[in-house]
Parts: C-alpha cells; sequence; structure tokens
C-alpha cells in the first residue's frame, strides 16, 4: 500500500490565521488531524472591515503559537511530515508574507518540498477533504473577494465560464450589513437578521440577469439596498426585511445564473451527470446552500458542500491542495514570492473596469 502523504498547511491571506496537519486516507479524502483558526474579528469590528497593516501585524503575533498548536494537537513532529504548503495568493501582500515566510523557513530548516498554494485552489478543492470528489466538476466559488464559476478540469487546470464583473458576493452581503448596520463580518449577520424578516418585502434589482452568460453583477443591488435603507429611518422591522430580501435577491439570482452554468457545464464537458461544488465562505448560507440543493434536484445533477468549517479560510484546505500538489510533482521552489492576483484560469479575460464589453 502507498504511503499516506502527510503535510502541514498554513494560511495568512487576509484576517484568518491558520494552521492544520493532514493526512491522506484510504477513502481518498483527508484525516484532519489538526485545524486551528485564529479569527481577527475583534481587531477589525471597529473598522468595519479587515485593516492590511493590522492583519498582518496579528499574523505576526499569532502564526508561531497556532503552527505550534496545530502540530501538538495533531501529535506529529515536524519529521514526519513529508512537506510544507502556505498560502501564496491571492490576498494581502503584508499578509501573504508572514505565512509564506515561516512556511518556507520550516521547510528549508526539516528539509521538506514547499508548496506554495494558490488561496482559490484551496477553496476549490476543500470538499475533497470529506467527499470524494471526481473531475470534471463544476464549481461556484463564492467568497470576500471572488465570485466564480468554472470547470474544474484537475488540480491546476481551471476554465472560468463566469464572473461577477463588480462586487464579490461576499463583500455585497459585507457591504449590505453596513449599511443596515447589522455588524461585523456581515455576512453571517445578514442570514441571522434575514430570519426575521419578509423577503418579498422589498422587490430588488437582479442586475444583468439576462445577459452575459452566467456573468454576475452585484452593484445595481448594492446601491437599491442603500437607497431603501435610508427610508427606515431605524425601523428594526424594515431593516430585517431589507435583509431578508437582499438575501432572497441573491437566491434569485444564484438560482438562475447557476441554471446557464449547468447548461455551459453540459456542453462542453459531454457530462449529463457531474458533481457541482459550492465552495468559499459565502457556501456558509444555509438558505443559499437550499437554494441550490432545490436546483439540483429540478436540473439532476449531485451538489457537494464543503463542511461549514472548511468554507471560510482555513488551513485544513490549504494543506489539501498541497498533497494535491505533491502528488503530482508540483513542488515549488523555495524563492517564490507571494501574488496579490492569481486567477485560477490565468486566460479568462479581466471582467472589471471601463471598456468591459457584455
Ligand atoms: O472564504 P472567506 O472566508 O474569505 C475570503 O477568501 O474572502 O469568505 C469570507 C466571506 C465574507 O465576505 C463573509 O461575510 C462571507 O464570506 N460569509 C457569508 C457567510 N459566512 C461568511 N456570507 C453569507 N452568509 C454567511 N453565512
Ligand atoms: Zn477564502
Amino acid at each position: 500500500m502507498a504511503k499516506k502523504i502527510t503535510f502541514l498547511g498554513i494560511e495568512t491571506s487576509c484576517d484568518e490565521t491558520a494552521a492544520a496537519v493532514i493526512r491522506e486516507n484510504d477513502k481518498d479524502t483527508a484525516d484532519v488531524l489538526s485545524n486551528i483558526v485564529s479569527s481577527q474579528i475583534e481587531e477589525h469590528k471597529k473598522f468595519g472591515g479587515v485593516v492590511p497593516e493590522l492583519a498582518a501585524r496579528a499574523h505576526l503575533e499569532n502564526i508561531e503559537y497556532i503552527i505550534d498548536t496545530a502540530l501538538t494537537e495533531s501529535k506529529i513532529s515536524i519529521d514526519e511530515i513529508d512537506g510544507v504548503a502556505a498560502t501564496a495568493g491571492p490576498g494581502l501582500i503584508v499578509c501573504l508574507t508572514v505565512g509564506l515566510n515561516i512556511g518556507k523557513s520550516i521547510a528549508a530548516f526539516s528539509n521538506k518540498p514547499f508548496i506554495g498554494v494558490n488561496h482559490l485552489e484551496g477553496h476549490a478543492l476543500s470538499p475533497g477533504l470529506e467527499n470524494k470528489i471526481k473531475f470534471p466538476y463544476l464549481l461556484l466559488l463564492i467568497s470576500g473577494g471572488h465570485t466564480q464559476f468554472l470547470i474544474v478540469k484537475d488540480i491546476n487546470k481551471y476554465e472560468q465560464l463566469g464572473t461577477t464583473i463588480d462586487d464579490a458576493l461576499g463583500e455585497a452581503f459585507d457591504k449590505t450589513a453596513k449599511m443596515l448596520d447589522l455588524g461585523y463580518p456581515g455576512g453571517p449577520k445578514v442570514e441571522k437578521f434575514a430570519k426575521l424578516g419578509d423577503k418579498n418585502f422589498f422587490n430588488l434589482p437582479e442586475p444583468i440577469i439576462n445577459r452575459s452568460g452566467c456573468n454576475l453583477s452585484f452593484a445595481g443591488l448594492k446601491t437599491a439596498v442603500l437607497r431603501e435603507s435610508k427610508k427606515i429611518n431605524g425601523d428594526d422591522e424594515l431593516k430585517f426585511n431589507l435583509a431578508a430580501s437582499f438575501q432572497n435577491t441573491i437566491n434569485k439570482i444564484l438560482f438562475k445564473k447557476t441554471k446557464v452554468a449547468v447548461k455551459m457545464f453540459r456542453e462542453k464537458t459531454n457530462k449529463e451527470s457531474f458533481q457541482f461544488i459550492v465552495a468559499g465562505g459565502v457556501a456558509a448560507n444555509k438558505t443559499i446552500r437550499n437554494n441550490l440543493l432545490a436546483l439540483s434536484n429540478e436540473m439532476n445533477f449531485e451538489i457537494v458542500y464543503p463542511n461549514l468549517k472548511f468554507c471560510g479560510d482555513n488551513a485544513a484546505m490549504i494543506a489539501w491542495a498541497g498533497i494535491q500538489r505533491f502528488k503530482k510533482n508540483m513542488i515549488d521552489k523555495i524563492d517564490i514570492e507571494g501574488k496579490s492576483r492569481w486567477p485560477l484560469d490565468k486566460n479568462a479575460p479581466y471582467m472589471k473596469g471601463p471598456g468591459l464589453k457584455l
């Protein structure tokens, strides 16, 4: 029987300092031996968003302790691991550098291979920690910085079908929470308060819904929420109605655009049955999960979600992506640097800004 690969993973691309130790198992999934995440919510709460310098400083203060805890909890020594993976992008350079530098040092001192992981690939492969994944699959990646439909053909082989032309979905949730004064971090707050409201109360726009394949847009919706929020004058009931209507509109948009993406996937791959994976921080939203589950029943495909603890940023998914790349011999040089922008499909058109044609 082939040796089971064990990796240390490190994640510091944004506002979570995380380390994990993962080992492959016989089910083609992973044994998560430890998964330590230290969130910086308290540091950024009063600013209503992530402040890069504060985030970098918090990573620096915490990273050694987090890695130490991950190793201790896993009962695995550095000598027993087969390699180290750290997020190399996309993300805030000042933050990425913290995890990258310590990851590279551990690898160099212990004479182990080092892998710089694309954070988005970490999210893309994250359901594989607990589910057997079959390529090619359709991926909807929804996080604080990214919103994309992709065909995942293999490790490192992605074809983008659609993306947002303005805000990322997590960003739209975060801005809505801010406009409604619901607290930080925005996504979970909107979901919580939306439960108390009437989702059909406000009629909000679904931007570019009838255009442009499975590209998405949320800026017009955000403006509409801002306009309505100015009229509610601290009335909690109206506030909850607006949160609920916003979330309902998002669900309507995702339902319709995923339908288009599924058709595109089937045409391009000639595969009727396939897995549809929804990953990233926003995939933790239960109404979105149920909404897309209903679509999977209607269109007859299998839907796979990561466990809630692997939706938001974590290092288990980074270690897992590291193991997959290691097995394909995709080992990085020790001088690899952080990248602020690192699309999964490097041939995909850049969809933001002037000159955009839909
Ligand atoms: O993947 P992630 O942890 O970090 C990035 O790579 O960006 O995603 C964070 C995003 C934030 O915008 C957060 O508000 C959103 O995911 N999020 C949610 C929920 N939980 C987290 N959005 C909607 N509903 C949720 N329950
Ligand atoms: Zn993320």
